[in-house]
């Protein structure tokens, strides 16, 4: 079983004081942090890309969790590794060559992951779990924080995590959108690995407190 990690999202820090908000999730004791790349065509939102990372590379050893929301993301992955990107997930709503880049970027030395929006089962990612280190649930229909967790995809959690049993594999599962302390707890028992927290983490002074509380 993985250790109960909390990534937490700079989708919702103060964007006009990104080096802050990176010495706030150090201090936490957070050990990742989530990167929402959004692209204003898969997702209705636009957020940042390879020169944000970079920048905040130099700032921080956290380990770079990125999120791809974009079409063709694979045009994209040799930017994001170049640019200190430690795993990189992109949907699989986007990609038919999934298994392809997956490879690619654990041949780049980084973590690969996949993620599912709400409509899409668990299911398809049957063929590529071999492929990857992180399979990401997305809880909320992805573009926005702060949006509520859709409960039924939780119900997606517990499949995939009897998928990898049976598979004996070991990769992440990860949560995404709405994850706040009463949902985490409802993911973990799901069968979640790795909180993705944006809204909920920004919003708490005790950001150590809440990190521990939902690590241990
Ligand atoms: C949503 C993003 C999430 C977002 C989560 O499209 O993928 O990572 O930051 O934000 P909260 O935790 O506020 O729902
Ligand atoms: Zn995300």
């Amino acid at each position: 079983m993985n250790k109960t990690i909390v990534s937490p999202s700079i989708l919702s820090a103060d964007f006009a004081n990104f080096g802050q908000s990176i010495s706030e999730i150090d201090a936490s004791g957070a050990q990742w942090i989530h990167m929402d790349v959004m692209d204003g065509s898969f997702v209705p939102n636009l957020t940042f890309g390879p020169p944000l990372l970079r920048a905040l590379r130099g700032k921080t050893k956290l380990f770079f969790d990125v999120h791809l929301m974009t079409v063709t993301p694979n045009r994209f992955v040799k930017e994001f590794a170049e640019a200190g990107a430690d795993a990189i997930t992109f949907h699989y709503e986007a990609e038919v060559h999934s298994q392809k880049y997956l490879t690619e970027i654990r041949s780049l030395g980084l973590k690969s992951g996949i993620a599912i929006a709400p409509a899409s089962p668990c299911s398809v990612l049957e063929e590529v779990l071999p492929f990857i280190d992180i399979a990401l649930v997305m809880t909320v229909n992805p573009g926005f924080g702060g949006q509520t967790l859709i409960t039924e995809c939780l119900e997606k959690v517990v499949k995939l995590a009897k998928m990898r049993e049976k598979a004996g594999l070991n990769f992440r599962i990860s949560v995404d959108g709405g994850i706040n302390e009463q949902t985490a707890l409802k993911a973990v028992k799901a069968g979640a690995d790795t909180l993705v927290m944006g809204s909920a983490f920004f919003g708490i002074n005790d950001k150590k407190g809440l990190v521990e509380r939902l690590e241990n």
